[in-house]
């Protein structure tokens, strides 16, 4: 193709992006806009974020090949007015990534493991323990700590302890996921060590839960078959690549697994029969937390402004709220002796972590 013709179709290429790419990240950050909920994201929402995401990239490219246009797979070292142009784009990038990163807007026990707008979480089944499953969980829960729990609430408390069973047991395939992502982008072998670390520590959390549960309603099942444990996407292309995992790494680890620590350590402080366990429990999310901001580092360190400007446009794009789909009975926090929090304390947690989060990222340097 000549190249005037190949200069003016990509010049229409990008405008066209830039139009349609700023209206959707306009419909994607302004709450109330077309009659939006802002508390709720419909499916067409989670799609126009995709588009959004889709479009910037394509930004992204075109603003490559002008950068370097007899070589577009050379590394973007352009002058500093195509770094502002790139930072500008990336920043947009983010926003749409963490729009997309924060669906559903629910906090889970563990690192959040999602999928097509919801929490994945495993089925279950029927299980006995066996006697190393029973070993590694005696002396974890206080003898006849259930004679205190009135009869009436102990169905519905053993149903949301094995919900919470449910997502410390997927949090196990999200720490999975972000390993591999990781090594494919050549991670190195002490961020590595740390994920394995943290899945162990879910399979743990995951059998506490479950232990509780059953002590409150003696059923003895278990996660079985779980189809959402597979090895998840990765963007093409390293600096993407990292942009999507520092996202990830951000929403699901930093920000939730904050939201779950801080949680947990509050209703350990009130002093309960669970306090070990809460305790237990409030200090590892805190560490994978630690860790998810390493991740966030590193993936900033890799990629240069680009990434950092990426998650400066993530702080924009943060949810106001997340929601622990708290069963009726639990919402008033009769049941946070117990362990399960009201929403009162969760809404409190919640907005704080978001500030904080913000707060951090708009702080991070290069
Ligand atoms: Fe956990
Ligand atoms: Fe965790």
């Amino acid at each position: 193709m000549h190249r005037t013709w190949f200069v003016v179709l990509l010049a229409s290429l990008l405008s066209f992006a830039a139009a349609a790419g700023t209206a959707l990240i306009v419909v994607c950050l302004t709450p109330g806009i077309f009659g939006r909920d802002a508390s709720r994201r419909e499916p067409v929402e989670e799609l126009v974020g995709v588009l959004a995401v889709a479009t910037v990239i394509g930004i992204a490219l075109v603003a490559r090949y002008f950068a370097h246009p007899h070589d577009a797979h050379a590394r973007l070292e352009g002058s500093a007015g195509t770094t502002t142009i790139l930072c500008a784009v990336f920043s947009v990038l983010g926003a749409a990534l963490a729009y997309i990163a924060t669906f559903p807007e629910q906090y889970a026990h563990g690192r959040r493991l999602r999928g097509a707008g919801r929490l994945l979480l495993p089925s279950l089944g029927p299980h006995r323990e066996s006697e190393s499953e029973s070993a590694a969980i005696d002396g974890e829960l206080p003898e006849g700590w259930v004679a205190e729990v009135p009869p009436e609430v102990r169905d519905g408390l053993a149903a949301e302890w094995r919900e919470n069973a449910r997502k410390e047991h997927a949090a196990i395939a999200s720490f999975g996921q972000t390993l591999l992502k990781l090594m494919a982008l050549g991670a190195d072998d002490s961020l590595l060590a740390a994920l394995h670390r943290d899945a162990l520590d879910e399979v743990r959390h995951a059998r506490l839960c479950f232990a509780v549960a059953t002590a409150l309603d003696g059923k003895h099942v278990r996660a079985s078959a779980f189809a959402g444990a597979r090895g998840g996407y990765l963007l093409p292309g390293r600096r993407l690549g990292l942009v999507q995992v520092a996202i990830e790494a951000l929403v699901d680890g930093a920000l939730n697994e904050a939201v779950a620590a801080r949680i947990l350590g509050r209703l350990a402080a009130r002093g309960g029969p669970l306090t070990k366990v809460l305790r237990d429990l409030a200090a590892d999310e805190a560490r994978h937390a630690a860790h998810s901001w390493d991740i966030v580092r590193w993936c900033g360190r890799e990629g240069g402004p680009q990434v950092i400007a990426a998650l400066r446009g993530a702080a924009r794009a943060l949810p106001r709220r997340m929601r622990g789909d708290l069963p009726p009975a639990a919402r008033s926090g009769a049941w946070e002796r117990w362990g399960v929090q009201g929403e009162a304390l969760e809404a409190e947690e919640v907005q704080r972590a978001i500030a904080r989060t913000r707060d951090r990222l708009v702080a991070m340097s290069v």
